[in-house]
């Protein structure tokens, strides 16, 4: 059925004159599901957890960012009549694949030219580079985040056409439009209909990723506007500088304030410090670095309810945000409160469309093909395995698949050692 508007249309209706909005996800409202194995594996008492698949809110590409987008889209196609979008990050950048996939999937389409700067580089960010390319953004590699976003600044100054996407589509530094984080007020509401109608209990504590805070500010303004108990434990991936508390607070209060100053009726209510948690610890030595803590996170959940669900997580963001659940569940006064961990990230097969594009990688910018020649971390690519094997292996192109999961690799005893070895040397993890 298609969607006529968003809750807080029908909940505030003078908003729908004011605030830009166009229907970009597919399977809303998302499930909730409760994770009965990892309430088991945690010697789970009273309370129970569940899972917000916000994963698959979008056929495509699901995960947090097209939330924000209905409202961001909405306003730079609805308003200011836009035709591209400009938007940067790290060269894995979830933001600017979700941007690809929407500007290519639009009617009419939109064009897309991403901005991407050196992130510590794994097998996920090289499918991304090659999914970017697959819906057809147009890419520029730069040399620093700084630089970068000066490059991206400079473009989008020359090119009026384009509408320029702040990173993860939020406000950064108190600049740029709230209507991000209004759409994570929108998915509070979404929500508190789960709740109303007994899908879940109120949750005492949220977990989520929190990387440029757009996301967790929308929930923790939500829950204040909406008066849930439910506190929101956000859990930094991103350096202290754009991660941290005061800016989350901000962010959800600039987003409060635009929507009463669009409908009054909409109490004039401020986030403080103490209305949410700030979980740090779990970054690791930086942005995008795989640390043993996420990776058996994400490991864990997948064999517990992953691999039955549909869904698995990545070691960027919700890998590290589930470790910081861990540790605070494995803690007995903990196991009596009823949880939810807010999934943010896409869990829709990408794959296929990966399987398209046969690794050619050549296509891509020259500026880009050291990110596959001088690194290898599938099995694969460093056997330098036999076409005929390859395309027949569930591990060619797979997302993240372990070689060492494969147990019918087809190539002799030594070659499979060999790979192993190579592959141990290069995935290396950090302590937190
Ligand atoms: C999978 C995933 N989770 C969480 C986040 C963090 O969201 P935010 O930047 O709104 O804090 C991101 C941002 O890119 C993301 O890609």
């Amino acid at each position: 059925m298609e969607r006529t508007g968003p809750l807080l249309f029908k909940e505030y209706p003078a908003l729908k004159e004011k605030v830009p909005w166009i229907p970009l996800l597919t399977n809303v409202p998302t499930p909730v599901e409760r994770l009965y194995e990892l309430e088991k594996y945690l010697n789970f008492e009273k309370g129970q957890i569940f899972i917000k698949r916000d994963d698959i809110n979008h056929h495509i590409y699901g995960g947090n960012k097209l939330r924000k987008f209905e409202f961001i889209f909405g306003n730079a196609i609805l308003k200011k009549k836009k035709k591209a979008i400009v938007t940067y990050g790290g060269i894995g950048t979830h933001n600017g694949l979700a941007s690809a996939v929407l500007c290519n999937k639009l009617n009419p389409p939109l064009k897309c030219d991403l901005f991407l700067y050196n992130q510590p580089l794994n097998w996920h960010v090289q499918r991304s580079l090659l999914l970017f390319d697959y819906f057809k953004a147009k890419l520029h590699l730069g040399k620093t985040d700084i630089t970068t976003f000066v490059k991206a600044l400079f473009f989008w100054i020359f090119h009026r056409k384009y509408e320029f996407i702040l990173p993860g589509g939020s406000i950064l530094f108190g600049r740029g439009t709230p209507l991000g984080v209004v759409g994570f007020i929108e998915a509070t509401l979404e929500l508190n209909e789960q709740l109303k109608s007994g899908q879940i209990p109120e949750p005492d504590l949220i977990f989520l990723a929190n990387g440029t805070t757009g996301t967790a500010a929308g929930l923790v303004a939500g829950c204040k506007l909406l008066g849930l108990k439910s506190k929101v434990f956000a859990v930094a991936v991103y350096n202290d500088f754009l991660a941290n508390a005061s800016n989350l607070a901000r962010n959800a209060n600039k987003a409060l304030k635009y929507l009463h100053k669009r409908d009054k009726t909409i109490p004039k209510i401020r986030v403080t410090l103490d209305d949410f948690e700030l979980i740090e610890g779990y970054l690791g030595s930086g942005y995008g670095v795989k640390t043993i803590k996420g990776q058996n996170a994400v490991d864990t959940i997948f064999d517990l309810e992953g691999k039955t669900k549909g869904f698995n997580l990545e070691t960027t963001y919700t890998g590290k945000a589930m470790a910081a659940m861990f540790d605070f569940l494995k803690k007995k006064e903990n196991r009596n409160k009823n949880i939810l961990f807010w999934n943010t990230y896409n869990s829709n097969d990408l794959d296929k469309y990966l399987k398209e594009t046969d690794f050619q990688y050549k296509k891509l910018p020259k500026k880009f093909h050291k990110f596959y020649e001088e690194y290898k971390f599938q099995c694969w690519q460093i056997t330098n395995c036999p076409e005929d094997i390859k395309k027949k292996c569930p591990a060619y192109l797979n997302h993240e698949y372990r070689f060492w999961k494969i147990t019918d690799c087809k190539l002799d005893e030594k070659k499979q050692r060999k790979a192993l070895e190579e592959l141990g040397n290069i995935i290396k993890l950090e302590d937190a």
